[in-house]
């Protein structure tokens, strides 16, 4: 099938602070070849006959965006008011994560949330779901029912939570065995070993988890550094002898290129150093990192550092799934900081440059022939204020920064899974 759009993608990384960029491959008018659910070809001229056409004239087509750290359970306790991380965790999302000892519930639970990333743009997700081995399960069935590209894993979590919320070194163990056997590789499905964060694992666990990783490089490993000044002084209490609290993980064999580690806010230059040598990532989460009023993060030290910076919704810390409300949070995060940041450089932090830091760029996150058709088709205004906007914008740049500023989940037209439509909404026009 083809598609024809205004084709928006990135050939490279943009620099920072540059509104004209080489890095941008804007294709107006343009047809998307798709074959075998791979794209096939970018052109101007149409398909042959015979192949199935969708037209989405004047509306903009990109690579579907990749949300590096989201919690599937805490779709329930979205925009939940009155506090900070530490306070967070134990009065809104550990009882909201305790429910899906409930299998049911967590099955419910897993499509609601795939669906709902969908329908907000998202085609690809770093996703942790709880520590029950079925929410796992739950998540990675439903991710391949719809046939998306999702990298998750049992929440390890030892001590210093709630009854029904831990698990120990060797059922965790046991658990994590059964899930890589059973998802690792299948489809378009990986592990993460997932570490909560170094609070709610014993060294222990740490140490077992670090084993995992450095037996079998090609799980990746998900986790929290560094988000809050309470929990970076806590971590501090329970590791003293750790240099930093990404420290922690770097000594338990955790720091490596497959890692993602969430926020990143209260990190310094030989974090920043010893992360950039690994080739981890930081998944930045700017809507949490507001609503939670974690703190700043320095996207332009990480930058000059050399560290992978992706974006994240981090819902529900976060509160919004849509990656563009995410870009338009991490903008306000720059300009507190005294920093600009461009819509490439947001847009390529969502697309090829998370897929580049997970080593995922030969399938997703481009329109280079071959990848994965991972698809999604936006209006490029909705709302008389967003029209207008749109009307007087006179450069490419200024252009998208306004969509990319004002637009939501309500100018997503359609998402394509591997070529396939998993969601559509009805065309206003
Ligand atoms: N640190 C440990 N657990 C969490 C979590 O669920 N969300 C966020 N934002 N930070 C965490
Ligand atoms: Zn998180």
């Amino acid at each position: 099938m083809a598609l024809r759009g205004d084709l928006l993608d990135f050939s490279a990384a943009p620099a920072w602070g540059e509104t004209e960029s080489a890095a941008v491959r804007y294709r107006p008018a343009h047809w998307l070849l798709v074959e075998g659910g791979r794209i096939a070809a970018v052109q101007t001229e149409p398909p042959p006959e015979g192949w199935p056409r969708h037209d989405y004239a004047g509306r903009l087509i990109l690579p579907g965006f990749i949300d590096t750290h989201v919690h599937s359970p805490q779709i329930d306790v979205i925009a939940s008011y009155g506090t900070e991380l530490l306070d967070w965790l134990t009065t809104h999302t550990f009882p909201a994560e305790a429910r899906h000892a409930d299998i049911a519930h967590t099955e419910a639970t897993a499509s609601f949330f795939l669906d709902a990333l969908l329908a907000h743009g998202t085609t690809a997700a770093v996703v942790f779901p709880t520590v029950h081995k079925a929410s796992v399960d739950a998540l990675f069935a439903a991710a391949e029912a719809r046939g998306m590209r999702v990298i998750a894993g049992k929440v390890l979590m030892d001590r210093n939570a709630p009854e029904g919320l831990r698990d120990d070194v060797v059922s965790g163990e046991r658990d994590m065995e059964e899930l890589i056997a059973r998802w690792h590789g299948r489809g378009r499905l990986a592990y993460a070993v997932t570490v909560r964060f170094a609070a709610t694992s014993s060294p222990e666990q740490l140490a077992l988890a670090g084993h995992l990783c450095a037996a079998d490089p090609s799980l990746y490993m998900q986790t929290h550094v560094a988000e809050n000044r309470a929990e970076v002084r806590w971590i501090k209490e329970l590791f003293p002898a750790a240099r930093s609290y990404l420290d922690v993980y770097a000594q338990a064999g955790l720091l490596n290129a497959k890692s993602v580690f969430a926020h990143g806010i209260w990190l310094d230059d030989a974090d920043r150093a010893a992360l950039a040598a690994a080739g981890a990532q930081i998944a930045h989460s700017p809507s949490s990192n507001l609503f939670l009023g974690s703190g700043l993060f320095g996207w332009r030290a990480a930058e000059a550092a050399g560290v992978n910076v992706s974006l994240a919704s981090d819902v529900g810390g976060g509160t919004s799934l849509s990656m563009l409300r995410n870009m338009a949070d991490a903008y306000k995060v720059q300009a507190l900081a005294g920093e600009r940041l461009t819509a490439w450089k947001a847009l390529h932090a969502a697309t090829r440059g998370a897929a580049n830091a997970l080593g995922l760029e030969n399938e997703i996150g481009s329109f280079e022939p071959g990848s994965t058709a991972d698809v999604c088709v936006w209006d490029r205004a909705v709302g008389p204020v967003a029209m207008r906007r749109a009307e007087v914008a006179r450069t490419l740049h200024e252009h998208v920064f306004a969509w990319m500023t004002l637009a939501d989940e309500r100018n997503l037209v359609e998402s394509y899974i591997a070529g396939e439509s998993r969601y559509a909404r009805a065309l206003s026009s």
